[in-house]
């Protein structure tokens, strides 16, 4: 019997159609869907490229036999389906946890149709409610980012290592701050704030990106 996660990816992978250049998320949902889109094209002969989303989905795609593209080939998408770490009533998500955050949101950017595919357990009031919001900043401009976003009221510091031994360097060789916002800051707010500061890359907060979402609870899949 398939879990929430194996569900709600069986069922994005129902909406791959030939000739799809499809994106791969990161995470342990969009793994899932990785092996249901790779089961597809072995049964049923479906034909598709693929792009992914971190170096480790593309390991797992490749092992999974699907055909990669890199990122650099692409312009545009048909369909993007990635995991989130926290999602909104209004459809704001919180993703970023595993670092590669930019080419998430360029892929989801970059889609035509982007679904977000997450049990239960991801619903939240207000982003921020479960997790820290990371910020991908360039490294030179770590401190300076800090600083702007305290006068902002959060707080929060640079992320480290798994070993906590050194600084966290992301694919892009960039820097992470993992920073707490006021309670009272909203999506659109936080988002434009982010959105307007030198030095910040990318952010973990997507605001109105997000077409549909895919949720499983208890074995049965709804969306949003
Ligand atoms: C990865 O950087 C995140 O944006 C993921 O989408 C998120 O962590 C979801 O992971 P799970 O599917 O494992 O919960």
């Amino acid at each position: 019997m398939m879990n929430d996660k194996e569900l709600v990816a069986f069922e994005a992978a129902k909406l791959a159609k030939n000739g799809m250049l499809i994106g791969l998320g990161t995470g342990s949902t969009a793994n899932y869907f990785i092996e249901h889109l790779a089961k597809r094209q072995a049964k049923e002969g479906l034909k598709i490229i693929t792009v992914a989303s971190s170096t480790i989905s593309a390991i797992k795609a490749q092992a999974c036999g699907l055909n990669l593209v890199s990122i650099n080939q692409v312009k545009q998408i048909n369909l993007y389906v990635d995991g989130a770490d926290e999602i909104t009533p209004n459809l704001t998500l919180l993703k970023g946890r595993g670092q590669d955050l930019v080419m998430e949101k360029l892929l989801a950017q970059a889609a035509d149709q982007f679904i977000v595919v997450a049990d239960k357990s991801k619903l939240v009031n207000f982003i921020g409610e479960k997790f820290i919001i990371p910020i991908e900043v360039m490294p030179n401009a770590w401190r300076i980012v800090k600083s702007h976003l305290e006068k902002n009221g959060a707080e929060g510091d640079i992320r480290l290592n798994t070993h906590q031994d050194n600084i966290a360097v992301t694919a892009s060789g960039n820097y992470v701050l993992d920073m707490r916002f006021p309670r009272n800051m909203d999506d659109e707010s936080l988002n434009i704030l982010l959105n307007n500061i030198s030095g910040v890359v990318e952010h973990g907060v997507f605001y109105k990106l997000a077409d549909k979402i895919l949720i499983a609870d208890q074995g049965i899949v709804s969306s949003m």
